[in-house]
């Protein structure tokens, strides 16, 4: 067995895998976020750690097996969050987390120092407020007593790991989430340390996911019932993770997830595309490559919220059931699904939605199939960047509660044009932490073969001709909102 540990942004999930693939326990615990100001978002990284073990004594308590039986553990981590410590490597300050907004005038420092041009050469990405080393400026900033006394700073799962094993280490994929690590060299850039008055020391070494780190302490096997010998492997960033979890591990293969938010992933070969920023590029879990991801800030978030003001009381699979009665195009009813803001393609936190050519005919069940079609017109925009630089996406793998019901699911092969895919079974980023682990383990030659051992396809959608025409007639209309209703703010 193995175990994959999820550390999320709401709770960590652990999950037993067994040498089939097959799941043999799973827990979940939560933690909560601190949130003192607005744009606030910190978590105690004491709590990350304190409710994993929970988990993990929960799952070795559920288990028939000996604890010997379970061989090796491995991570996801939700990405960008800065933990910092000082030289007795104690936390000098919570953790400050990826969807913490406080940075923009940090943002535009880097601007202003680094140009973005140059930003874009080492790190591939354009400074976002989420990522770590605004971060780390602001604490510059604002907090510069603590700014001083740091030794080191990691991400979330590096923090828990570090408890768990007493080393430090921080792994490719989750380091290019940072703004500090040159992708293509996958070593820290000194220059963007230098430039900015930051102490190159404190960057952590450097390991691929996949890597041995070492054994639990006996304080940590003894707290959860593992065995001290279960070797514990590096892990990565949620969204490399959750790609494993689902197969993306080859340059054909492109993933749609949609949950809160909602996420399109495509695997690169190679360090060389030029996406100028307009979508993310990150080191992949799997060494030595790649993968470019495009983010709408609030996909299954939209529909939520759509359900919390106008059906609250109604069972969601039933409200969704509605949209199966309503054809394609909504009978002229066109949502844009920026309720919070959008990240991709317009990096813009204070665009909002809207719904467009009304009609005294439309009921609900339009405005809900809108929503929808709105959310899948956003994804579309990720995958209009990725074919625009010459990548060619016809097969796509739908998870998350987009997933969960057919009609959607239709609608994504309609409006991406590509078939889409649906797995037997999906446990996201936990089954690509618990992958690395067995793929560490000697289990399998590569995560390839691994995938091919514990992944499978259930159900193809095709896209139908006349609906593919139709949506792209709408998407034209779509992609126009933008420029129109920006005024509105
Ligand atoms: C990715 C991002 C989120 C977090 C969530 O850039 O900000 O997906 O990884 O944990």
């Amino acid at each position: 067995y193995v175990i994959g540990v999820d550390l999320g942004t709401s709770s960590v999930k652990v999950l037993l895998v067994d040498q089939k693939g097959m799941v043999a326990g799973e827990v979940s615990k939560s933690y909560p976020l601190i949130q003192e100001k607005s744009g606030y978002s910190e978590q105690d990284p004491n709590q990350w750690v304190e409710k994993t073990t929970e988990a993990l004594v929960e799952l070795v308590a559920n288990f028939h097996g000996n604890p010997s039986d379970i061989e090796g553990i491995s991570f996801s981590g939700q990405m960008h969050g800065l933990v910092i410590l000082d030289e007795q490597l104690q936390l000098l300050r919570n953790a400050i987390l990826w969807n913490d907004t406080r940075t923009t005038e940090q943002c535009e420092q880097i601007y202003h120092i680094i140009g973005k041009e140059k930003l874009l050469e080492v790190t591939k990405n354009v400074a976002l407020e989420g990522f770590t080393l605004p971060k780390i400026l602001w604490v510059k900033q604002y907090e510069p007593n603590i700014f001083e006394k740091i030794h080191v700073f990691m991400l979330p799962k590096d923090y828990l790991r570090f408890r768990m094993t007493e080393k430090i280490h921080m792994d490719y994929s989750d380091a290019a989430g940072t703004l500090l690590l040159d992708i293509a060299k996958k070593e820290w850039s000194g220059e963007l340390c230098e430039a900015l008055g930051i102490d190159p020391t404190i960057c952590p070494p450097l390991v691929e996911s996949s890597d041995f780190i070492g054994t639990l302490t006996k304080e940590f096997a003894d707290k959860t019932g593992l065995n001290e010998a279960t070797k514990v492997f590096a892990g990565g960033a949620d969204n490399a993770c959750g790609a494993i979890g689902a197969g993306i591990l080859s340059s054909n293969k492109t993933l749609c997830s949609i949950g809160t938010s909602g996420v399109v992933l495509s695997y690169e070969e190679t360090k060389d595309l030029d996406f100028k920023g307009k979508v993310h590029y990150f080191n992949h879990a799997k060494e030595n490559a790649y993968y470019t991801m495009g983010v709408t800030l609030a996909a299954g978030y939209s529909l939520s919220w759509f359900k919390e003001v106008f059906a609250n009381n109604e069972n969601f699979n039933d409200f969704v059931s509605e949209i199966e009665e309503v054809p394609v195009g909504s009978n002229g009813l066109l949502f844009t699904p920026y309720i919070v803001g959008e990240r991709t393609p317009h990096p813009d936190a204070n665009i909002r939605g809207s719904f467009i050519g009304v009609d005294s005919k439309h009921t609900r069940a339009h405005f809900v199939r809108a929503v929808i079609e709105g959310i899948t017109f956003s994804l579309n925009e990720s995958i209009e960047i990725f074919r625009g630089a010459g990548k060619k996406i016809d097969t796509i793998i739908s998870i998350g509660g987009g997933a969960k019901n057919e009609t959607w699911l239709q609608i994504q092969a309609d409006i991406f044009g590509a078939k889409i895919m649906k797995l037997a079974s999906e446990q996201g980023p936990g089954m690509g932490a618990a992958m690395l682990a067995a793929y560490g383990c000697g289990w399998f030659d590569s995560l390839d073969q691994c995938a091919d051992k514990f992944l499978d396809v259930v159900k193809v959608y095709e896209p139908i001709p006349e609906n593919v025409k139709r949506y792209r007639e709408l998407f034209k209309i779509y992609q126009e909102v933008y420029e129109h209703t920006k005024i509105l703010n």
